[in-house]
């Protein structure tokens, strides 16, 4: 329902940059300002250095993922935004042995900076992760990285010119988009239902680029446990993906930090095992082990690992020699398949418990993914709500998610939300969902009473 807008978007306005542009910044017109620790902005900035960003600063979406965390820092809400794994099951006193044995092995080489393309050993470890999932590869092939997040920052530095076409799905990982924009690509949004990228609309993107005589430089997938849908691609899909990628001559970029979060179904083969030089892999230890690490991974083709070197090298020089050696202690001596079996043995119950509340309390209102793995899930209510703007009435009822409209790159998404069950506890999975739906049921009454219907687009892969 459009109610007064009372939570917007920051960088979207058109006035960024320029001199003098005026800014308006997300909650706290909306009497969202945080208590505690946590501090926003104020609500109009005139921003004196707008004359001096560069161009591609425009383009640079605000990340309602980060507005929505500060804002849900507050105790009292309920948070089913974000994206954070459950790191609470993790055992303390492992993490502590093992850098207490980092510090015994080699502390001097522990705190130095060490190797741009990261820390031999971890190489072999990760490896290791890979194979978990059926994907081989070799040492030489992987460079180590700030998180995945730092491989699609490298990623977009090295081969978007200002122009470039780029395809991604629709919706799309946030941080992706963030990263790809910022070097004012084209992006061509392919949407997806619960098989994963349509092909039909893939193939006429690159056909009519091709005409004009454009080439696509790459296609950006997430193809277990999508971020933010919760779908996977089908196998049929991957290899018809490929095949089309192979045709119109463009890369892809496969980034899979989930696959190995799986609570049902069998596996799909990973696109780098299909093609492994055309396929461009992003990997994490994020969502297995610790976000925190902040390490990541990219296997490519060596020709492209050069490049990427060269980019990472003027990013950071190198990552964290510390934290790549806690890691590789961690995957080398500790049981960490069992560990990612009590991670999914944890979602999959708060998955449970999301899907059994929605169907309580959301039945016949809205649709809804039912992902097989991962930590999201897709919400598709009727046309005429506004996830964005009904945010707002959602954190006054003490419950967050993230607004569907920052998972597509210039539109889309109005009307749907994406819901984290990972992080809160089962009880409040379900408690978050009946406030939710409160909200929902509330702008449902009220488009009624203006003669409007509640009616879902199921869009994608959704089940009502
Ligand atoms: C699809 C996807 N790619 C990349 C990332 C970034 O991961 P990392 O913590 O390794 O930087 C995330 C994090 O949520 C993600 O969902």
């Amino acid at each position: 329902m459009a109610l007064p807008c009372r939570a917007r978007r920051a960088t979207r306005n058109p006035l960024v940059p320029g001199k003098g542009a005026v800014y308006y910044n997300s909650y706290e017109g909306a009497g969202l300002r945080p208590r505690g620790d946590a501090v926003m902005s104020r609500r109009f900035v005139l921003d004196p250095f707008g004359d001096k960003y560069a161009h591609r600063t425009s383009s640079m979406l605000s990340s309602e993922i980060r507005d929505l965390l500060a804002v849900t820092a507050r105790r009292d809400i309920i948070s089913l935004a974000g994206g954070l794994p459950y790191t609470q099951a993790m055992d303390p006193g492992v993490i502590l042995g093992l850098v207490e044995e980092v510090l015994r092995e080699d502390h001097a080489a522990a705190l130095q900076y060490g190797p741009t393309d990261g820390y031999a050993p971890l190489k072999r470890s990760l490896v290791e992760v890979m194979r978990e999932e059926g994907i081989p590869c070799l040492p030489e092939d992987i460079i180590i990285t700030n998180g995945a997040q730092q491989g699609l920052e490298i990623i977009s530095k090295i081969f978007i010119n200002p122009g470039d076409d780029i395809v991604t799905e629709a919706p799309s990982y946030v941080g992706a988009l963030n990263s790809f924009l910022s070097y004012q690509p084209r992006i061509h949004a392919v949407p997806i239902d619960g098989e994963g990228m349509l092909l039909d609309s893939l193939e006429k993107t690159l056909r009519s680029l091709s005409a004009r005589g454009q080439q696509v430089k790459f296609i950006y997938t997430v193809p277990n446990f999508h971020n933010p849908a919760g779908v996977t691609m089908s196998t049929e899909r991957r290899y018809g993906l490929l095949q089309l990628a192979e045709t119109y001559d463009c890369l892809v970029v496969e980034d899979n930090p989930y696959g190995l979060l799986r609570f049902e179904g069998e596996p799909c083969p990973a696109l780098r095992s299909l093609d492994e030089n055309r396929v461009i892999y992003l990997g994490t230890l994020s969502k297995i082990f610790s976000a925190g690490m902040r390490i990541g991974w990219v296997a490519a083709p060596h020709p492209i690992l050069e490049k990427l070197l060269l980019a990472k090298q003027s990013a950071d020089l190198c990552t964290s020699s510390f934290t790549q050696r806690v890691a590789h202690l961690y995957f080398s001596r500790h049981d960490w398949r069992g560990q990612i079996g009590q991670l999914v043995e944890i979602y999959r119950e708060r998955r449970n418990v999301m899907l059994e509340a929605m169907e309580e309390y959301l039945s016949g209102i809205a649709s809804w993914t039912r992902p097989q793995g991962g930590l999201f899930l897709w919400v598709t209510l009727p046309e005429f709500i506004r996830t964005s703007d009904m945010l707002a009435s959602a954190i006054d009822a003490k419950v967050a998610y993230v607004p569907g409209r920052g998972f597509f790159p210039y539109e889309g998404g109005e009307n749907s939300m994406r819901l984290n069950f990972s992080y809160p506890e089962p009880e409040l999975v379900w408690e978050g969902i009946k406030r939710l739906s409160k909200v929902i049921k509330r702008e449902v009454a009220l488009a009624k009473s203006l003669g409007l219907g509640p009616r879902a687009n199921g869009h994608p892969g959704t089940e009502e």
